[in-house]
């Protein structure tokens, strides 16, 4: 894989799915992953095969029908969660197994019970096991981003030398910034050599706590991370995980500043966006970036009339792009004449100037008691003059 490539592993079926309203059954997982491999992710974390067995037999099931993307299953460092793991992936074209375990003191003393130095014993350990079950490894050091920064370049120094290939250092609770994260992605690459000698890739996996999950995720791209771990519509455990959809709409737009390439069909990222949300109990809210409903809608007068001129006004990537509907003008109370003109237009109504006018009054006056104006609506404002003379619509009524 060259340099800049960035790897997309996408984690909705498994981090994503542990937040609430979001259960899936098997069909529904698969139905998922099919869609994650048309959207073109590098990794599906499938889910964790020791939590239950429906998530076993889900990770078992997407082995058999999904054989590009690498299918991964979390597994704590235990015997038992890899072993579990290894079987769950077996038939998997390609597999990888990504085993976590606390790196950071508050997670070794208070939920582990561990010292340090027992856990750096059982990262070694567990590594090196689930490398002799599988030819592709990754380790997570939990709460990275809280750990004492010494005692987390250790504990990717053992990973390492037990033969892991994917270090992945999360932001478990949201808490760092982006300045921060990108700097401990660069202090850990230069603190340790075998990291670029061995071709060891880096991978971020950032919680949205404090809104900050994608800033964090594209600082630590620009430190040299070479894998994202994120999730569609951005759902995953408490506010969720980096958003999917952000970080690669982030990577091509601002490409100047990035450099970097990935695998991701942009095209395809509205649909599979859609797929989730008919699938979980929640859709995106509407002010979601990339897939939300008024990702691509203006309602104000100043911006409708930009957008007519040029989209580039105010659209910083066409809804096509990802897939997504069109732009919408939407009529309210803050569109102005240019818009209403258009929309009247589109509807096969023509007017002169006069007549926008006086449509337009009625218009703002009717806006201001309503919230949403329908085209019924508009063609009710129309003097009969004007709705006799109505040619052929451009568009269906909405
Ligand atoms: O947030 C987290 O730390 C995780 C790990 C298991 C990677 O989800
Ligand atoms: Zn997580």
């Amino acid at each position: 894989m060259s340099n800049d490539h960035v790897a997309f592993f996408d984690t909705t079926l498994r981090d994503g799915e542990q937040s609430p309203g979001c259960s899936m059954t098997t069909q529904e997982k698969l139905t998922l992953a099919h869609a994650l491999e048309d959207l073109g992710v590098d990794v599906i974390e499938a889910g964790f095969a020791m939590a239950s067995e429906g998530d076993f037999a889900a990770i078992a099931t997407i082995t058999q029908a999904i054989r590009k993307p690498r299918i991964t299953s979390l597994a704590r460092a235990k015997t038992e969660d890899i072993e579990m793991a290894a079987r769950a992936l077996q038939h998997a074209e390609r597999a990888r197994i990504h085993v976590f375990l606390a790196a950071s003191d508050l997670h070794l003393e208070y939920k582990l019970k561990l010292s340090r130095a027992e856990a750096l014993d059982l990262c070694g350990e567990s590594v090196r096991l689930a490398c002799s079950l599988c030819d592709d490894v990754e380790f997570s050091p939990e709460d990275a981003t809280r750990a004492d920064r010494d005692y987390l370049v250790e504990m990717v120094r053992v990973a390492i030398e037990a033969g892991a290939t994917t270090i992945n250092m999360p932001d478990t609770v949201g808490y760092v910034m982006p300045a921060e994260y990108g700097h401990m992605f660069s202090e850990v690459r230069e603190r340790i050599p075998a990291i670029d000698e061995k071709g060891v890739i880096l991978s971020t996996h950032c919680h949205d706590d404090l809104g900050l999950a994608v800033a964090n995720t594209l600082a630590a791209v620009e430190a040299g991370a070479r894998q994202v771990e994120c999730a569609i519509n951005g759902i995953g455990e408490r506010a969720g995980n980096a958003a999917l959809e952000e970080i690669a709409a982030a990577l091509y737009v601002r490409k100047d500043r990035f450099n970097v390439s990935s695998a991701i069909k942009l095209d395809q990222i509205y649909p599979t966006s859609e797929v989730l949300g008919q699938l979980i109990t929640f859709k995106p809210s509407p002010n979601k970036a990339i897939v939300g409903a008024n990702a691509f809608a203006h309602e104000s007068g100043i911006h409708q009339h930009g957008m007519l001129a040029n989209p580039l006004c105010y659209e910083i990537m066409t809804p096509a792009l990802v897939g997504a509907p069109c732009t919408h003008l939407v009529l309210g109370k803050h569109s102005g004449r240019a818009a209403l003109r258009h929309r009247l237009e589109q509807l096969g109504f023509t007017v002169d100037r006069d007549e926008l006018q006086h449509v337009y009054y009625r218009f703002v006056a009717l806006a201001d008691r309503k919230k949403n104006i329908y085209d019924q609506d508009l063609i009710g404002l129309l003097p009969n003059g004007i709705r006799e003379r109505r040619q052929e619509p451009v568009e269906e009524l909405n």
